[in-house]
């Protein structure tokens, strides 16, 4: 386990999601940041929506780390996510005005910057992949990893300095104006009208921004607890999700991208946990073999309100899919698992949980790479009972009726790593800690 230079444990949890999106990443990390001293975002952008329900109200982040309600932690946005400015801005005003104090919000001088061209660009893809489309949030956030990756990009640092970014932006709007008129016959965009809107956006910026990266070392070495929080899920990521039908994070959306998108390296990463909904949801296009049309997949949503908390869509629904959970269990190096949702499942009478697939009669044993073999594979269900009663008030595992217990024991043994918490609802009390994770 690695110490700090003072001897004293240092634990850095990884908290990613283990389906696809919206486990309930935001509520988990709300809740385990009370033991936390920093609470640091390491991927993505505004595509992500982390729902925190607290005293203070109900809240949807979308950049800002869920670690932000509690004014004594400090939160990072680090060097692998991506930031729209006015979006961020305007996250920024509406916690104020809720009074919750963003004094200690930090934000990575290396963060790539969504710029407008980004979003006009995410639009236009998808209309040319027409029944192809992904489904995307259209926050711009794909084309701006395209242009990270492409080194094209925008990053904080040159935002926030209006030399820099006259000189950045002088060479990077001639080429991003060709590709908009010539590829997609869009207007090209006003250079003046741009450069003016971001140079103030970054002047609003400036005093969030650090050198992150180094103030999570120094936490390291004076032996704080650090919570690094994924953003999306294991099975949207680019390399080990349901490619093409995922989202366009570098650093990986997985446990992988943790050290990456912080800074720091991976033997300094002690545990990893992963967020899984009590059954199976999905924005946006792409396989889902468990996926339910109409009957129980519109009960699960509508019992669930399973609504987009970024876009509003409503989310595909189906049973928990045990064969995708093993796999981002095993490619994610799992210490732990969280069941969020347990209580949408309380009024049913009986639940499913897909142990395997089949093509064509024969087993498939394995979470096939291909998106073709995904979309035949045929879930195989196994029926347990379901409790139909309330599970919301219950705060011990051991005071959960019978048939949830002996769901939640068949999930973690079909995952095939410890459960560590339970969750029975959104606030943050309402959560049944089975093993302590910090
Ligand atoms: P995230 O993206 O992983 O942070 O998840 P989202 O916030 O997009 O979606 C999770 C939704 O489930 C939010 O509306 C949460 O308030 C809600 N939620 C989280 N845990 C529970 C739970 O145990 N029970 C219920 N009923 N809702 C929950
Ligand atoms: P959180 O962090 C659920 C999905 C989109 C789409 C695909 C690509 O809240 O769990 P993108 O805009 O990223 O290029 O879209 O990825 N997607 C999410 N689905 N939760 C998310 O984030 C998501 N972020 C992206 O719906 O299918
Ligand atoms: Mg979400």
């Amino acid at each position: 386990m690695p110490r700090s230079g003072r001897g004293k444990f240092m634990p850095v949890i990884v908290v990613i999601g283990g389906q696809w999106g919206d486990e309930g990443k935001g509520r988990t990390i709300d809740l385990l940041a009370q033991n936390a001293s920093i609470v640091a975002r390491y991927s993505a952008g505004n595509n992500a929506g982390h729902t925190v329900v607290n005293d203070m109200g109900t809240f949807r982040l979308h950049l800002v780390p869920a670690g932000i309600f509690y004014g004594d932690k400090v939160c990072i946005m680090g060097n692998g996510v991506v930031v729209d400015p006015p979006v961020l801005l305007e996250e920024i005003q509406d916690l104020q005005s809720k009074g919750v104090s963003v004094k200690n919000l930090y934000v990575s001088d290396r963060c790539h910057i969504v710029m407008p061209y980004h979003i006009l660009i995410d639009r236009a893809d998808e209309e040319l992949r027409g029944p192809a489309a992904i489904g995307t949030t259209f926050r711009g956030v794909g084309p701006a990893f395209v242009d990270k990756v492409g080194r094209i990009g925008i990053r904080m640092v040159d935002l926030i300095n209006p030399d820099a970014f006259r000189e950045r932006l002088s060479l990077v709007l001639p080429y991003k104006n060709a590709v908009l008129q010539k590829l997609y016959g869009l207007e090209p965009l006003d250079f003046d009208k741009v450069y003016e809107a971001y140079r103030d956006f970054g002047r609003r910026l400036a005093p969030f921004v650090a050198d992150t990266a180094v103030m999570v070392q120094e936490a390291l070495t004076r032996g704080e607890t650090i919570l690094l929080e994924g953003a999306q899920g294991s099975l949207l990521d680019l390399d080990s999700g349901t490619y093409e039908y995922v989202t366009s994070s570098v650093p990986s959306s997985t446990a992988a991208g943790a050290g990456l998108g912080i800074g720091i390296g991976p033997t300094q990463i002690t545990r990893v946990v992963a967020v899984y909904k009590a059954y199976q949801t999905r924005v946006g296009n792409g396989p889902m073999p468990t996926e339910l049309k109409g009957g129980v997949g519109d009960e699960l949503r509508e019992k669930g309100q399973e609504y987009g908390a970024t876009t509003g869509r409503p989310r595909r629904c189906g049973w928990f899919d045990a064969v995708a959970a093993r796999y981002t269990a095993r490619l994610n190096g799992l210490s732990g698992a969280v069941i969020t949702r347990l209580d949408v499942l309380d009024t049913f009478a009986s639940v499913k949980v897909c142990t395997s697939y089949q093509v064509d009669g024969v087993p498939v044993d394995r979470f096939p790479a291909s998106r073709g073999r995904l979309a035949c594979c045929e879930p195989i269900f196994e029926e347990l009972p379901g409790w139909q009663e309330p599970t919301t008030h219950v705060r011990r595992f051991e005071d959960l009726p019978r048939h949830a217990r002996e769901y939640v024991k068949r999930l973690e043994q079909l995952i095939g790593v410890p459960v560590a918490l339970v969750s029975v609802g959104p606030e943050r009390e309402q959560a049944i800690i089975v093993k302590p994770i910090l």
